[in-house]
């Protein structure tokens, strides 16, 4: 008891200490709130960095800049020892190649939404830790080779969504620590065979949703980490090449146009014990895929198929929640 009470007073002084620390901490940036380890300059109508009164930190780690109309990043406009910094819906075109420099050994994720860069920034070459990167919205269009080939051995999520690509990217190769990787909203058709062997081992979540692929790539067979796949809409009727070596326990293929019920049966058949959802709705189905051993998988949406025969395949014993929405009686 009186262990306990010790305890607690501790906890009472940490707690004291701490914020007499975070009220200490002057916000580096007159115009922003600062709150707890946040910065946060959103909302605020910038169309350029605020004035920043000093770059030393030891307090702050997270700085957020979304919704302004910042343009440009200059060197020491940023304080130093960020861990997280996000651009959500500025128009940044321009950084200058030390503008991330204080935080080089620190920042791991990084966010950005509408940037106006069409090369990612040589600032890039600074950062040596990161391990989170988001880029969407943007029309970016040459990777930089020398930035993914620095960044790309730190990076564990990198999510790209809705710019202009149309092939499989080749800095791909650089990129072998990856758990989470998303490429939506682009126009790729295919991945190289090799595409993907940086990853093959690593990467648990992969989405290539909203592009343009018409059947599961080669590539994807080699996975043997991957969990999670999403590949809807695309125009996908060929899913052979589903990997046979992972377990996957969700899958996602809606929005394509899946016609044939039987191959599918045997492509998901190693998931068996581990699926435990797939998404089939809005696709070119006419029978049911073979999913009765499947017992995870307690919801089913067959909506927007074209089934017709209401005896082909099984549904999960402990399924709860089927939806058809077809012209089937069953
Ligand atoms: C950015 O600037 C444009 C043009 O001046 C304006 O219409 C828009 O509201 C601004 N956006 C923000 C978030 O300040
Ligand atoms: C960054 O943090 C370290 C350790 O907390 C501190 O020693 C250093 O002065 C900080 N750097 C700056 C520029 O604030
Ligand atoms: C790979 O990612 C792990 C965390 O998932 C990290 O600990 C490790 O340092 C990373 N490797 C490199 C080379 O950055
Ligand atoms: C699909 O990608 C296009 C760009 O290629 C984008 O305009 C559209 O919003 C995306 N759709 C969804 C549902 O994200």
């Amino acid at each position: 008891m009186k262990r306990f009470r010790f305890g607690g007073m501790f906890f009472l002084i940490s707690c004291i200490l701490w914020l007499g620390r975070a009220l200490a901490a002057d916000c580096p940036y007159k115009q922003c709130t600062c709150s707890l380890q946040n910065i946060m300059c959103n909302e605020l109508g910038l169309t350029a960095m605020p004035q920043i009164t000093t770059v030393v930190n030891t307090y702050f780690t997270i700085a957020q800049f979304d919704i302004n109309n910042i343009t440009t990043v200059p060197g020491g406009s940023l304080p130093a020892n960020l861990s997280q910094i996000s651009f959500i819906r500025n128009p940044i075109s321009f950084m200058d190649l030390d503008a991330f420099d204080g935080s080089a050994n620190t920042l791991t994720t990084l966010t950005f939404f509408g940037a106006n860069f069409y090369t990612l920034p040589d600032a890039f070459l600074h950062l040596n830790v990161l391990s989170w990167l988001e880029i969407s919205e943007s029309i970016v269009k040459d990777w930089n080779d020398n930035v993914m080939k620095h960044i790309g051995a730190s990076l564990n999520t990198l999510s790209i969504e809705n710019v202009e690509m149309n092939t499989w990217p080749s800095w791909m190769q650089y990129c072998t620590n990856l758990t989470d990787l998303g490429i939506s909203g682009a126009s790729i058709g295919d991945i190289p065979d090799n595409g993907l062997d940086s990853l093959v081992n690593t990467a648990q979540n992969l989405e290539l949703s909203n592009n343009s692929f018409t059947k599961i790539p080669k590539a994807v067979s080699k996975m043997t980490a991957v969990k999670f796949l999403g590949f809807q809409a695309n125009k996908i009727s060929d899913v052979s090449w589903l990997p046979q070596n992972a377990k996957l326990e969700s899958i996602s293929l809606f929005g394509n146009r899946l016609q044939d019920s039987k191959q599918l049966s045997t492509a998901i058949l190693p998931y068996v014990s581990t699926l435990n959802g797939i998404e089939l709705h809005t696709n070119l189905l006419t029978s049911f895929p073979d999913l009765g051993a499947f017992t995870l998988i307690n919801e089913l949406d067959f909506r927007r198929n074209k089934l017709i025969d209401p005896n082909s395949g099984s549904v999960p014993t402990g399924l709860v929640d089927l939806k058809l929405g077809n012209k089937l009686r069953v």
